[in-house]
């Protein structure tokens, strides 16, 4: 009796919460634009959450907060990187605050639990950091300002074989975009004629590296093939440098999460020559980074902006943009159309939202870890154009 009262229960609040979602918002007729950011800004990924909050409120600091006659509001949400959490804090976003857009998601979990809610409810959602390939195909209403792995692995599938690599071990954090980053490298890199002698997967959560280290050390690839999240680089390349696995000849390759700029600077020269591709790099020789570099460095004395810094502050262009073109008047769907196809120059490069993926198609680089004005930095020696993301065309 009791548990068939549960199921009732939880049937009723269910179709609640539907019909809750369906409903149009009522910020839609009011002077207010709300934006729910939903980030990490406790726990292991909260690096992501401070860059990405900190590049919102620059964008809004040098654009304005009142948009088409409308004031902007930022909500910013602490979900710890955990999906549950996201799940509840997007409905609370939605259904009570009747926020216009949801926004953020450091990780690809948060990202795809928020998903069904911005489909009901017809939000848009600008995934600012999560980088799995699949996750805009969770909701029609996703537009990623971020990257995909696939679209950063493969340019490093291409330059290690022509560059002395012949043959390596993958190390992946064990979740979706490690992942996609294991397949689409060693399928290039297979493709170009080198060996991968072995794929190891670690775990997202508090992972030890010295048991898989030692296997890497067993196996003397030419090299080590890396992705983990952002906030992790820094104790994969200390445990690589104190285990002498450079000495014993072992190169470090990786995908620009792993000299993250926010950590690079305190990893030591032993982090020196190791070369990664990645779409941002604080040390991209623009005018327009220069000077987002020195504006964020000035409001944020103590950070340099890194690649999630980016992604936040492109979010929160797209999202002005559309605000604008819809002046002021979009709904869910009008703001979302009003997204699809924007081409701009962002701090990393010219980018574009793709009408059709609702992803982001960018310049992917390859850089060199070198010193420069005594402050360790990825300086970029090459570019590959206009990459979409290479998961879309499974
Ligand atoms: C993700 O969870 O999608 C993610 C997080 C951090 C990264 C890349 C991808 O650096």
């Amino acid at each position: 009796m009791q548990r068939r009262h549960l199921i009732q229960t939880a049937a009723l609040s269910a179709i609640a919460l539907s019909i809750a979602l369906a409903l149009p918002t009522a910020s839609a007729q009011s002077n207010t634009f709300k934006i729910g950011l939903i980030l990490p800004m406790t726990g292991q990924q909260a690096s992501t959450g401070r860059q990405i909050e900190a590049a919102a409120r620059l964008y809004m600091a040098q654009n304005g907060d009142t948009v088409a006659g409308k004031k902007i509001e930022l909500i910013v949400k602490d979900d710890v990187a955990t999906p549950d959490i996201t799940k509840r804090l997007a409905q609370e976003l939605i259904v009570n605050d009747k926020v216009n857009v949801i926004a953020g998601f450091g990780v690809t979990p948060a990202a795809l639990a928020a998903a069904p809610l911005a489909t009901q409810s017809k939000t848009p959602q600008v995934v600012m950091a999560a980088a799995t390939s699949s996750i805009t195909e969770a909701s029609p209403y996703i537009v990623r300002s971020s990257f995909t792995l696939p679209q950063v692995s493969v340019a490093m599938g291409d330059w290690a074989p022509k560059n002395g690599v012949k043959s390596v071990v993958t190390l992946v954090a064990d979740y979706g975009p490690g992942n996609d980053a294991e397949k689409f490298f060693s399928e290039r890199f297979q493709l170009n004629g080198g060996k991968v002698l072995d794929k190891l997967r670690v775990p997202l959560r508090n992972p030890d590296f010295a048991p898989f280290l030692q296997k890497v050390r067993d196996a003397k690839p030419d090299a080590l093939f890396v992705f983990v999240p952002s906030g992790a680089g820094a104790a994969v390349m200390k445990q690589f440098l104190e285990r002498g696995m450079d000495k014993a000849g072992i190169r470090l390759i990786a995908t620009g999460d792993v000299t993250d700029d926010d950590q690079l600077n305190d990893m030591g020269d032993g982090a020196l020559g190791v070369v990664t591709s990645h779409h941002y790099s604080a040390a991209h020789p623009s005018a327009m980074n220069k000077k987002f570099v020195e504006a964020f460095q000035k409001a944020n004395p103590k950070m340099r902006p890194n690649f999630m810094a980016v992604g936040g502050y492109d979010g929160m262009r797209v999202i002005y943009e559309a605000l604008k073109t819809t002046k002021g008047q979009g709904g869910g769907d009008a703001l979302l159309a009003a997204m699809k196809g924007q081409v701009f120059e962002s701090p990393r490069g010219p980018v574009l939202i793709d009408a059709q993926t609702r992803d982001i198609v960018q310049d992917v680089y390859l850089r060199k870890v070198e010193k420069k004005d005594g402050q360790l930095y990825n300086v970029e020696f090459d570019v590959i154009k206009g990459v979409k993301d290479p998961g879309k065309a499974k």
